[in-house]
């Protein structure tokens, strides 16, 4: 497989937030999508050596905020890195 095929995929970019206990977390993905509308559902998918994960885990719960064309760069190094 000619892996500059990866490069063509589109994707969005989102913040993932979650919260548990009195801890708040959000990270940077790009793998959010909707995969059924009936029922509607979406997956995400977050390493689990994020700690947004362990709030996800913990909770049960999530948010994505859908980034647009114009979000700045200090959004990406806010959650991203
Ligand atoms: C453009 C971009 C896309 C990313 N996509 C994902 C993703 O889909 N899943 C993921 O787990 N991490 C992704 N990351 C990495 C996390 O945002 C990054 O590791 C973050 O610092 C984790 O924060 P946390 O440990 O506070 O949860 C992405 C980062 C960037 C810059």
């Amino acid at each position: 497989m000619d892996k500059k095929t990866m490069y063509k995929l589109t994707y969005g970019l989102f913040v993932l937030t979650s919260a548990s206990e009195g801890k708040d977390c959000g990270c940077i993905i790009n793998t959010a999508g909707q995969v059924t509308s009936e029922p509607n559902r979406i997956s995400i998918t977050v390493n689990k050596s994020n700690f947004t994960h362990d709030l996800v885990k913990e909770s049960g719960k999530f948010n994505i905020s859908i980034l647009s064309e114009a979000a700045s760069f200090d959004t990406f190094k806010h959650f991203g890195f």
